[in-house]
């Protein structure tokens, strides 16, 4: 299900500088959210409908540190860093705007399966206003610090035997039965969020269209929603050309790599084989395959916005690629040394630059944007294993994941409580 609109009944801007001055009225608290101070673009609730708490307040940096870390010239490369949320994920951007429709149809009680920071964007919310959370999540599968945020915020947490795609499928089948509204990235009004953080990095590059846009690919919310922002600017007549995307798959969850790259699935203006996507799907089933990646934030098998996401990749030009738990935690190493702290999940993206660099299919000098989706605090396991010297702390976490070795490790020092010993070891490490 998409939003459709109907810009002949409505207003849309005549030109996206317009925008600009919204920031001078940013004591009012649409003005002020970086996502509803583009509502004119996504025009579907009453102000009196909304609630934000501040969404969508982002940077988009230029990082040559991590355009050097790429083979990228200086200043082509930009992060878009939406850790800076409220709940440290872009998560807000969508879930403000599921909110809105919410509270238009009335619902007491929410629900959504998560990887972890859906749950957490939920939670917040929910915490914020009068509705109740329910979140559903896989044994094992969540970061501590997003299963924080559930239980801080007082959010009903289910955690069910099996992985995100089983608590998915149960999670719409309790929200059908119990009439419980769904946030999940199936649901079109979350989408209609996501496409402002497009608008914000248009907005970081003057209203100029960069050339390519990498985004993490997990259930393809992003990646569906990017390009639906990009396809309306487009008949809007806003923009005169969409940037190409490119979808960035953790090797441990595939599913997306896989059939657009190697099966060749294409949206065909929506008649895409299903038949290709069912038998794939059935292959999952047989061998009892399941995601697995350091990633846990896209270790998805069954995207459910596969077809959205299909559609962004033919109007957008787009490419799918595929990146290892060792490229996802070098290039997240990399990334908090030049200055921004990103989960493993969002680091896929610049991995996934990095590798689309050395293929030839990015230019040097082209100029792209990295979506950097979660909060290096979303996920503190991941990076203390890395950066440690404790090999039994590495071969759990890591090892057992194919990571080898952590080629950006800053090892803590080990030094005994002493004076002198202390200040050898600084002049030695500093
Ligand atoms: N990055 C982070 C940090 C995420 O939490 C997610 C998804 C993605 C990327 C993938 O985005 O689904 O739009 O392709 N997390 C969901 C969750 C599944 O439950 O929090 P997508």
């Amino acid at each position: 299900m998409d939003v459709a609109y109907d810009w002949n009944k409505l207003r849309p801007p005549s030109k996206l500088k317009d925008f600009e001055a919204k920031w001078s009225r940013r004591s009012e608290p649409l003005e002020f959210s970086g996502v509803w101070r583009f509502r004119e673009l996504f025009p579907f609730a009453n102000d009196s409908d909304i609630l934000t708490i501040g969404e969508g307040q982002t940077l988009c940096q230029r990082s040559d540190y991590v355009a050097k870390y790429t083979g990228m010239n200086a200043s082509r490369v930009f992060l878009q860093y939406e850790g800076m949320n409220p709940s440290g994920s872009f998560k807000d951007n969508g879930m403000t705007g599921a909110f809105a429709h919410a509270r238009m149809v009335g619902a007491r009680r929410a629900a959504c399966a998560s990887t972890g920071n859906t749950s957490a964007s939920l939670s917040i919310y929910c915490a914020a206003s009068d509705l109740r959370a329910i979140i559903f999540i896989g044994s094992g599968k969540i970061s501590y610090g997003k299963l924080a945020q559930a239980l801080d915020h007082g959010a009903l947490t289910v955690q069910i035997a099996g992985d995100f795609d089983d608590a998915l499928a149960r999670v719409q089948q309790v929200s059908k039965q119990l009439g419980i509204y769904l946030v999940n990235s199936i649901n079109p009004f979350r989408l209609e969020g996501q496409k402002t953080i497009m608008y914000r990095v248009l907005e970081a590059f003057n209203w100029e269209v960069p050339d390519w846009i990498l985004v993490p690919g997990g259930n393809l919310g992003n990646s569906s929603a990017f390009g639906k922002a990009f396809i309306e600017l487009m008949e809007l007549g806003l923009i005169n050309r969409c940037p190409r995307i490119a979808v960035i798959n953790a090797a441990g969850a595939d599913t997306f790599y896989q059939l657009y790259e190697r099966q060749n699935l294409r949206w065909q203006g929506g008649r895409y084989e299903q038949t290709l996507v069912d038998s794939y799907m059935r292959g999952l089933d047989a061998s009892n395959a399941r995601a697995d990646t350091i990633a846990s934030a896209i270790e998805i098998n069954r995207p459910v916005n596969l077809p959205k996401g299909l559609r962004t990749l033919e109007r957008c030009g787009g490419v799918v690629r595929e990146v290892t738990d060792q490229e996802i935690l070098d290039a997240k190493a990399k990334i908090a040394a030049g200055g921004l702290g990103c989960e493993p999940a969002s680091a896929a993206s610049v991995a996934g630059l990095k590798k689309l660099r050395a293929e030839g299919i990015i230019g040097a000098d082209e100029r792209v944007a990295c979506i950097l989706t979660g909060h290096q605090l979303k996920d503190p396991t991941a990076t203390v294993a890395y950066h440690s010297a404790d090999p039994k702390m590495f071969e759990e976490t890591l090892g057992k994941r194919g990571v080898r070795r952590a080629n950006y490790a800053n090892r803590a020092v080990q030094v005994p409580n002493d004076l002198d010993e202390i200040i050898k070891a600084i002049d030695v490490y500093a």
